[in-house]
């Protein structure tokens, strides 16, 4: 069976982590943009990153040559909109021209709408904590679909609501930097509001017809015991339990695709108000995977020997089984096509070496989890493509620049990139579709 003839093989990237241009075309800061020193690793700053901005036609062009089908790249909010109820031409006509590059390179965009830099200005309105959020949210997304949906299909609607909720206002690692634990309900509720209302706003303003999905954040726990049954259903009830560790799967999925309520730290997220009230209709679901839960500090599974797990320089546990059961558990559940929208590793001594970037580490680790992949699509789990995570080594939030995700190596000083030897393997797969996976 394999993939599909049309599987969209492609790369990742979001716009506060290698755009750079930070005040070109009237843009305004983001929460990012501002980001103290010291909560940055180095006091580094996202300001130009990687340069996409201006480097937008090598990038495509790299693209190309590798053959890949689609790239998943985000929309700064405050690049479109640099204030509230103004439009920048210069920020929009930025997409729009990327757009046209990829689409006459042959690449399918996928279009992120949110990926974490809530504009400063959004911000000093209370940002996730204030309701007012929901009205603006909704301008954006119909300024960029007017733009854009004559010529893109895919949109996400948002990146990793469980990030950007609990690691920026609970505890306190990602812009905008805050403690507050009581929170929860009301952020969630503003989150799931202007979700539900980007979805609308898709479908009412889009001139092609839009496929619509978000990409959550799924950590799957693994059989304890493989190939055995009682221990895969044991880990699907897991998955989706509501117990705190899987808060990240049961808060943010439950109520999206499932209209139902959840209860976590002891409260609930609706507030008294019916969770129906975010049931949205996808057209497919995004899922951004990395490793299991089981080797995380939420409930990890004591029977990992831990010495033996190969881990990434960010500490991610690498197991390509994490993507086969994420894919099948999600699919068993929901019934919805998948789109990897995410997936790879950090490294932290990468450099170029007579012209090359020897990255093998970063080969067997897309062979290994795009043969996980390969077997849940021959089982039936219906995939519709596959991101790398990243195209570009790009800054990685909190962490600045300490490590390196890219399938392309970026001189930090003088914006050169580099193709790195995984990227010349993942192109080879993506030629033969897979076929010796
Ligand atoms: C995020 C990316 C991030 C990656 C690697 C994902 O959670 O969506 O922005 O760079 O993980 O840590």
């Amino acid at each position: 069976m394999g993939f599909a003839e049309d599987f969209l093989w492609g790369a990742a990237t979001s716009a506060a982590q290698v755009e750079g241009g930070f005040e070109m075309d009237g843009r305004s800061p983001s929460i990012w943009d501002v980001a103290p020193k010291e909560k940055i690793a180095n006091g580094e700053n996202c300001h130009d990153s990687a340069m996409q901005r201006t480097h937008y036609q090598e990038d495509v062009a790299i693209m190309k040559k590798m053959g890949l089908k689609a790239y998943r790249f985000s929309i700064s909010w405050s690049r479109v909109m640099p204030k509230p109820h103004f439009v920048s031409r210069k920020g929009i006509q930025y997409y729009s021209d990327l757009v046209d590059e990829l689409l006459k390179a042959g690449i399918e965009p996928l279009v992120t709408l949110y990926h974490w830099d809530l504009p400063l200005w959004a911000y000093e309105l209370d940002g996730w904590e204030s309701e007012a959020l929901v009205p603006h949210f909704v301008e954006y997304v119909e300024t960029v679909v007017t733009a854009l949906s004559d010529r893109v299909r895919y949109w996400i609607t948002f990146n990793e609501p469980s990030c950007f909720l609990m690691n920026g206002y609970m505890q306190g690692v990602h812009a905008p930097f805050k403690r507050k634990y009581l929170s929860l309900p009301r952020i969630t509720r503003v989150f799931m509001l202007c979700n539900k209302a980007a979805v609308e706003a898709i479908r009412n303003n889009a001139i092609l017809s839009p496929k619509v999905g978000l990409s959550f954040a799924f950590g799957v726990y693994l059989p304890e015991v493989k190939r055995d049954k009682a221990s895969e259903e044991a880990a699907y009830i897991k998955s989706f339990s509501k117990q705190m560790g899987v808060m990240n799967n049961a808060w943010f999925l439950k109520p999206i695709l499932e209209g139902k309520k959840v209860r976590a730290y002891g409260i609930y997220h609706t507030k008294g108000k019916p969770a129906v009230e975010y049931q949205v209709k996808f057209d497919f679901i995004a899922i951004n995977v990395y490793s299991a839960f089981d080797y995380g500090s939420y409930g990890g599974n004591p029977h990992i020997d831990r010495s033996k797990v190969k881990y990434d320089a960010i500490g991610n546990a690498i197991d390509g089984d994490s993507l086969y059961y994420a894919v099948k558990f999600l699919y068993r559940r929901y019934h919805l096509p998948i789109l990897v929208s995410e997936n790879g590793m950090a490294a932290d001594k990468e450099k170029v070496e007579d012209g090359h970037v020897h990255d093998s580490y970063r080969t067997d680790y897309i062979k290994e989890y795009l043969s996980s992949l390969k077997k849940a699509v021959n089982e039936g789990n219906e995939v519709i493509g596959y991101c790398h995570w990243s195209l570009l080594d790009n800054f990685e939030w909190a962490e600045g620049y300490r490590t390196r995700f890219g399938l392309i190596y970026v001189d930090w000083q003088s914006k050169e990139r580099t193709i790195k030897d995984s990227f010349y393997e993942y192109s080879k797969i993506i030629a033969e579709n897979g076929r010796s996976l």
